[in-house]
């Protein structure tokens, strides 16, 4: 049909583990250029290519399939959200769209100027400075001089990194190298805009200017494809979304459908041993085992009540020096409801040579209204992630009371009561 700019048909990609890993990790449009390259030389020089690549049948490879049978059709101004457990294959796709990766099998046609936002370090050519990386930016996607110096002062007000623009981008934080490259993507006017979580990255005023941004990319009817681990986000931003499980649609329906088909599907997953669960980020030398939830008494249970004690128990594989929990509590609806970080110190914590392989945070009264909640939890150290896994734990808040006054869980507003006194006339 004619409003259709991107159909996928039938699409898979196959990685073979342990040798093209390297091969693939090609990101900056020098190193696709180089790829393509070697590959031309390749199939020039087959006798080269034989001896110097490694074949899909050498004994200690295995094929895996990150993407298998995708179909789908966006139509122009769609806004998709692309949702998903960690390694469901929703970065593979992103690269296949904005064709830093070739599918194994399938086809993709597109119509329109792609822009695409993906992981931190692509996109950029680390040497060149912002400015030059602006122009680099325009003229890949194909825009003349004058277009681009049009919209020049827009992108660096955006991304507010005027100071640095004449500094190679390699020099840049990370939060600086994604503001430049947000604002790139969105005001070089592609037709579709393709964005990969990297708003994670920026601070959260950021964040809220990138998703203002992204709306008024999608109001002027242009596309927009974004994947993000923040359901809410997707649901605020998103007028569809496309659940992808073990690199398979899941589900493909409204945002609001695909993120509680997607919350059903992270439930199920959480009644696992935590350990099998391989849908985690991190380094893994240490990883969460498993994670109990109580009201403080020496049972778990997996229901608690607004107003009461509640106790979190995260059992991990190891310690080390320098090892910190933190997790966040999201509500029913996708929403982060708080966080709690072991390595942000009070003076009540407590440290205990006994406990072993366990971080407990006590919570004294909840402040949680009732409903249904999840759990994403992490450990890291030395400011690295070692293991993160979302949907870890899944709990029930029932009707409790506070400090002698009754929560109902009818009002149907917010997550939270904070502990108050009314001063009532006559
Ligand atoms: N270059 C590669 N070589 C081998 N396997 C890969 C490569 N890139 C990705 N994979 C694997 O393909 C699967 C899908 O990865 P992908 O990055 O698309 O997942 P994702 O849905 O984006 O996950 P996340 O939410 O963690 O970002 C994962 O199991 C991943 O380990
Ligand atoms: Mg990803």
């Amino acid at each position: 049909m004619s409003d259709t700019v991107i159909h996928v048909e039938n699409l898979g990609k196959k990685y073979i583990i342990g040798h093209q890993q390297d091969n693939e990790r090609y990101n900056t449009l020098r190193d696709v250029l180089a790829n393509q390259a070697r590959s031309l030389n390749r199939s020039l020089n087959p006798f080269k290519s034989h001896s110097s690549l490694p074949t899909a049948n050498t004994p200690s490879t295995e094929e895996f399939w990150a993407l298998k049978d995708v179909s789908f059709e966006i139509k122009q101004g769609d806004r998709v959200g692309i949702i998903g457990r960690n390694g469901a294959g929703k970065s593979t796709l992103l690269k296949i769209l904005s064709r830093i990766t070739e599918p194994t099998e399938g086809r993709i046609k597109i119509k329109g100027r792609v822009a695409s936002l993906l992981e931190v370090g692509t996109g950029f050519h680390p040497e060149l400075t912002g400015r030059e990386n602006i122009f680099l930016n325009g003229a890949i996607l194909g825009m003349s001089k004058v277009e681009i110096t049009h919209k020049f002062d827009e992108i660096v007000d955006f991304a507010e990194v005027e100071k640095f623009l004449d500094t190679p981008v390699k020099r840049y934080s990370s939060g600086m190298y994604v503001r430049l490259a947000f604002a790139v993507a969105a005001h070089l006017e592609p037709e579709i805009l393709i964005v990969d979580e990297v708003l994670a990255v920026g601070d959260v005023q950021f964040q809220k200017k990138c998703l203002g941004k992204m709306e008024d990319v999608a109001k002027e009817g242009r596309t927009v494809i974004f994947v993000s681990h923040n359901l809410g986000t997707v649901q605020a931003l998103c007028s569809r979304g496309v659940l992808l499980m073990q690199g398979t649609v899941l589900a493909d329906d409204t945002a609001d459908v695909a993120v509680s088909t997607y919350l059903k599907n992270l439930e199920q997953a959480s009644f696992q041993n935590l350990l099998k669960r391989t849908d985690r980020q991190g380094k893994g030398h240490l990883r969460l085992a498993q994670i109990e939830i109580s009201t403080g008494g020496n049972h778990p249970s997996l229901t608690l009540s607004t107003g009461f004690s509640a106790v979190f128990t995260f059992h991990v594989t190891g310690i080390r020096q320098g090892l910190s929990c933190c997790f966040t509590i999201y509500d029913q609806y996708g929403q982060a409801v708080t966080y709690f970080n072991s390595a942000a110190h009070s003076q009540d914590d407590m440290t205990n040579p006994q406990q072993e392989t366990k971080f407990i945070c006590e919570i004294e009264e909840l402040l949680l209204l009732p409903g249904r909640y999840r759990i994403n939890a992490a450990i890291m150290c030395d400011g690295e992630y070692q293991d993160d896994v979302k949907g870890a734990v899944f709990f029930d808040v029932e009707q409790g009371n506070l400090r002698g006054r009754p929560v109902s869980s009818e009002t149907g507003y917010g997550n939270t009561i904070l502990p108050h006194r009314w001063l009532i006339p006559g």
